[in-house]
């Protein structure tokens, strides 16, 4: 593996008042000067990074255009209701004791969003191949499901209305759900995760992380809550935080599973459109799984 990011040369240290957020930002174009970029998400020295136009902002509206329809007419799933928002697809994090069902979906939801983007340039053939040639040319792939032909949905559309928002969490409190009993056979038990902006709010909707961290190791979750309702009981308003801009066709592959982080509410009519997956290596660490 060739080593070409000199991380403290090419990032950004970024958050306020403090800064804390170790932030790589380049072109989709650039993207083979960062060969080795994710494996330093993973091994703590970056905290995220920013893609530019690994889509360009036509081809999202147009997408936005075709979500706001439901075309294709993918299974719609909520968001607990308060949140005012809705996945095309199923979040792993919310799927209750039917996996048969939620793996039937899969298949569907694939075939969908293939149709969705045209050939080779979807979100298993584009963006997955982004991400694996910024991981040393780590296989990315949806993560097979328990049965042979079984595939976790590889990521979910996200559809939050105004007013809608995502409390503070840390993905690796995820990790603990009964939902996750199979995967963590799979995978590291350190998650991160891709968010590609399709359509952005009038205002709002932003990703804001925040200067605190919870390891794998210290994982738990409040099962009376689908929010992570641990870092809940955080006061955000002691924390340096940082808020990622990110416009339509940008991604953000961040440390979501270390770094407490929420979205804040939309303000206006205009629904914030975003593909969001999670990933981990997987044990023999030849490949990052992907899940929704
Ligand atoms: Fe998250």
């Amino acid at each position: 593996m060739t080593s070409t990011t000199s991380v403290h040369e090419q990032t950004a240290l970024v958050g306020a008042p403090q800064p804390f957020l170790r932030l790589l930002e380049f072109d989709c174009d650039d993207t083979d000067q960062h060969l080795d970029s994710i494996g330093h998400i993973r091994d703590g020295r970056l905290t995220g990074i920013i893609v530019r136009r690994v889509y360009d902002a036509e081809f999202m509206a147009s997408v936005t255009v075709r979500l706001e329809r439901h075309d294709p007419p993918f299974l719609k799933t909520p968001f607990p209701k308060k949140f005012r928002s809705w996945f095309y697809g199923h979040n792993l994090n919310l799927m209750d004791t039917d996996p048969k069902s939620y793996f039937r979906h899969a298949g569907a939801f694939h075939d969908q969003m293939d149709e969705l983007f045209p050939a080779e340039r979807g979100i298993n053939q584009h963006l997955m191949r982004v991400l694996s040639r910024l991981d040393g040319g780590r296989r990315y792939c949806a993560a097979p499901g328990p049965e042979v032909g079984q595939n976790y949905m590889l990521t979910t559309f996200r559809g939050h209305a105004e007013g809608g928002y995502i409390p503070a969490h840390c993905d690796n409190e995820q990790s603990v759900r009964p939902a996750y009993e199979h995967l963590n056979t799979l995978v590291s038990d350190h998650m991160y995760s891709v968010v590609l902006m399709i359509g952005a709010a009038d205002d709002g909707g932003d990703l804001e992380i925040f200067d605190h961290r919870i390891e794998p190791s210290e994982a738990s979750d409040d099962q009376s809550s689908n929010t992570g309702a641990n870092a809940g009981k955080i006061d955000l308003s002691q924390l340096s935080s940082a808020k990622i801009p990110l416009r339509p066709g940008d991604l953000i592959v961040v440390d979501s599973g270390r770094y407490l982080h929420h979205v804040t509410p939309i303000q206006g009519p205009k629904t914030r459109w975003v593909a969001c997956s999670f990933m981990a290596h997987s044990l023999d660490r030849n490949a990052v799984y992907c899940w929704g």
